[in-house]
């Protein structure tokens, strides 16, 4: 799985791109929210909506490319 920024186009919003697929997602939504509201799946363990984020079990782990650079981040935090 795969997401990057492809730039901002709607107030409010920021244009990515899942898989290949572009998307607008609302500006400052955490990345898996952003895929789950996208249809795609990730898994989680320490996730929870009540708890504050803390991206210590990596089971949420994507590819993200940015500005020409890969890096592995949690998608959680
Ligand atoms: S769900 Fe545990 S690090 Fe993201």
């Amino acid at each position: 799985m795969a997401a990057g920024t492809s730039g901002a186009k709607a107030p409010g919003k920021i244009e990515i791109v899942i898989n290949g697929v572009e998307a607008s997602v609302p500006r400052g939504v955490y990345l898996l929210q952003a895929l789950r509201d996208n249809g795609v799946a990730v898994p989680t363990l320490c996730h929870h909506k009540d708890l504050t984020p803390s991206g210590v079990c990596r089971l949420c782990v994507v590819e993200v490319e940015e500005g020409g650079r890969r890096r592995m981040v949690t998608s959680c935090t």
